[in-house]
């Protein structure tokens, strides 16, 4: 076991789907993965180990933040030997015609947080999607007709912000904002492991506009599936 996740090594699955929402993994190990067990309950951060269509797989929550996905992607890499990390997560849209629902897959991160100052001082890294498994979410994404666009988006350190210049990040073609990729997709890097996040549109952050609590509930269920079927494929 590590500090943050009570598994035995080799308990988890190479492939592991991360949700922020800890009860999100729950409602992924109950609804769409067989012959499951919880692998974690170490601060309520659910993890489950199960199939899908006969592959093992399993699911992790990370909390919200790179602080705190950034410690579980590193010991699931590090301890748990972890090969393929996909988030699955929501974020706000910066551009207020974005559509709602539509479903980001980001090919890079940017960062308003200091994380990758602190290991190449004053130069920018360039945080990205693993090429093939980003083809693959493409691929299976348009056989399914489901809304999916390749973009990059803004990995913020603060869901609330002072002053913000959102209009600045989407002009250098930002289309959304959320709080872990850019740092799964460095750790990643860092361990040579391959790293996808999947990012539904929840809101906009411009007019506040949101998804009903039934048209979230759908879009998960298909990015679920989407996350899924790319990790199998
Ligand atoms: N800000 C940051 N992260 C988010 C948001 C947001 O508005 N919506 C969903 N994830």
């Amino acid at each position: 076991m590590t500090i943050h996740i009570a598994a035995e090594v080799g308990r988890i699955a190479d492939t592991v789907l991360l949700p922020g929402d800890p009860l999100r993994a729950r409602y992924i190990a109950e609804h769409f993965l067989e012959q499951v067990s919880c692998h974690n309950e170490i601060r309520a951060m659910y993890g489950y180990t199960g199939a899908y269509k006969g592959h093992p797989i399993s699911v992790q929550g990370t909390g919200m933040g790179i602080p705190s996905i950034s410690i579980y992607a590193t010991e699931l890499m590090q301890t748990y030997g972890a090969q393929t990390l996909i988030r699955i997560g929501t974020c706000g849209a910066i551009d207020k015609d974005f559509p709602l629902r539509e479903v980001i897959l980001a090919k890079a991160a940017s960062t308003d947080s200091s994380m990758n100052r602190h290991i190449f001082g004053q130069a920018d890294y360039a945080p990205s999607a693993d090429f093939i498994l980003l083809k693959t979410a493409y691929e299976q994404g348009r056989q399914r007709d489901l809304p999916i666009r390749v973009g990059s988006v803004l990995t913020s350190d603060a869901f609330y912000v002072d002053n913000p210049d959102w209009e600045k990040w989407s002009r250098y073609g930002v289309m959304a904002v959320e709080m872990e990729t850019a740092a799964l997709y460095t750790l990643a890097a860092k361990f040579r492991r391959r790293a996808l996040a999947l990012l539904t549109v929840s809101d906009h952050i411009l007019t506040g506009e949101k998804l009903t609590a039934k048209q979230r509930q759908q879009s998960l269920n298909d990015m679920i599936e989407l996350a899924l079927e790319t990790a199998i494929a």
